[in-house]
């Protein structure tokens, strides 16, 4: 049931006149907003440009749903801060239009993969480094002792192939899990400048290279170590047994897409903090652009497993807020409600009265505007957009709410 305040300032985006992201303006009114996009009017290609499709994650937004709100109500040399900034969307298209950005996510590898993102690359010495250490772990996986000869650096080199962590024995084949260590092992010796980014790399292909079914690479629950029926491909299919072919065209893909990008982006700043926002404290900000955590539906640090178990990473996983293992019943929708509450209480300290807060919800228990109560701001707007997604066994429809909240 929606209440008189929220009749009073719902709005409906219109299908049928998509808006095109970079027209908006401050001037241009919520109501004619028009953001139900289907397929055609933002096919994937640009739904993931450039540095948005560096590593997979589950449940972020559309680069061009951020695109339409920083227009609306930031200018650039102002600050825009995410909270909950996941995978680095808002950050990356804060800085594409000179807006400069403060993110914070409690999930180690989230940090990471927007440090990887935003900062700035001598490209040359970027392109040295990730093609030296593809060769190398090349070398060191597909060549035999006596080839190894014919490279002195590498003579000393032995194998490595195995490791005490569970986890990872029991989700890569033998040759796999050679092949992702040795180029680990590369990282941590290889002096080289840009780990974050090989890091990336190294994630991404590990997650292709776990002993999974093709069509269920979010949440695998056992190894797949059989030959099985592929829903994706609609055939047989096998369990891989390397990583080297994913290393390898991964690499390719991530020096094309940050080249890509460092022809759009400009030189307003980006910090990332790896923290639990309810605990920050932030540099002053213009404005919040944000989708947080959801009650009961994801366990964020569990989405990237692998990489938790591969590069060592900082576990911070009980400071989730609405983590999927604590389910949604009322107790754990009451404490998401205090938890999200308190870091906007907390971040809206560092604004001043008029400042906007876009939050992006897909909120089926209705909890946001009893959150809106508790932090006393004004509603300005509640824009509903349409979103008809149809990827593969993932397809599904439902409404998106965009809460456009004013401090007072
Ligand atoms: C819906 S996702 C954000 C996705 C992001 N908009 C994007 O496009 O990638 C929510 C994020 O909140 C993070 N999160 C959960 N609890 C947090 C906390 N206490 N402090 C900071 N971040 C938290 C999760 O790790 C997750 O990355």
């Amino acid at each position: 049931m929606l209440t008189n305040e929220e009749k009073r300032v719902i709005v409906y985006t219109d299908a049928s006149q998509p808006t095109v992201s970079s027209e908006v303006t401050p001037e241009t009114p919520l109501e004619d907003l028009s953001l139900n996009w289907r397929e055609r009017d933002l096919p994937e290609k640009e739904r993931t440009k450039h540095v948005h499709r560096l590593h997979p994650y589950l449940g972020k937004f559309i680069p061009q749903l951020v695109e339409v709100f920083l227009r609306k109500y930031f200018l650039p040399g102002q600050t825009m801060l995410d909270p909950f900034c996941g995978s680095g969307t808002a950050l990356v298209q804060a800085n594409e239009q000179g807006i400069n950005s403060t993110g914070c996510d409690v999930s180690a590898f989230n940090a990471l993969l927007c440090r990887a993102k935003t900062v700035h690359y001598d490209h040359a010495k970027l392109r040295r480094e990730v093609l030296d250490i593809l060769e190398r772990t090349r070398i060191r996986t597909h060549t035999n002792v006596h080839q190894l000869l014919l490279w002195p650096d590498e003579q000393s080199f032995r194998p490595i192939s195995e490791t005490d962590d569970r986890y990872l024995n029991t989700w890569f084949a033998p040759q796999a899990l050679n092949e992702l260590l040795t180029y680990r092992a590369l990282i941590e010796t290889g002096g080289y400048e840009y780990q974050d980014l090989l890091k990336v790399i190294l994630s991404r292909s590990a997650r292709s290279a776990r002993l999974t079914t093709h069509f269920d690479l979010d949440f695998p629950k056992r190894p797949q170590t059989e030959p099985y029926w592929c829903y994706k491909h609609s055939r047989e299919c096998y369990p891989t047994t390397e990583a080297f072919k994913f290393i390898e065209r991964y690499s390719l893909d991530t020096l094309r897409r940050v080249q890509e990008f460092a022809a759009r982006r400009t030189n307003a700043w980006v910090t990332i903090y790896h923290a639990d926002s309810r605990e920050v404290i932030f540099p002053p900000i213009d404005g919040i652009i944000t989708s947080p955590p959801y009650v009961g539906l994801i366990d964020y640090h569990e989405q990237h497993a692998y990489a938790y178990h591969l590069l060592g990473l900082d576990d911070k996983r009980e400071k989730e807020i609405g983590p999927a293992v604590n389910g949604s019943s009322q107790k754990a929708q009451r404490q998401y409600q205090q938890d999200i509450a308190t870091v906007f209480n907390r971040v809206m300290e560092r604004m001043a009265g008029g400042g906007r807060l876009v939050v992006v919800a897909n909120d089926r228990a209705h909890l946001y505007p009893e959150i809106a109560n508790l932090i006393g701001v004004e509603t300005e707007g509640i824009v509903q957009r349409h979103v008809n997604r149809r990827t593969g066994r993932r397809s599904s429809e439902f409404y998106e709410s965009i809460f456009i909240w004013r401090k007072r």
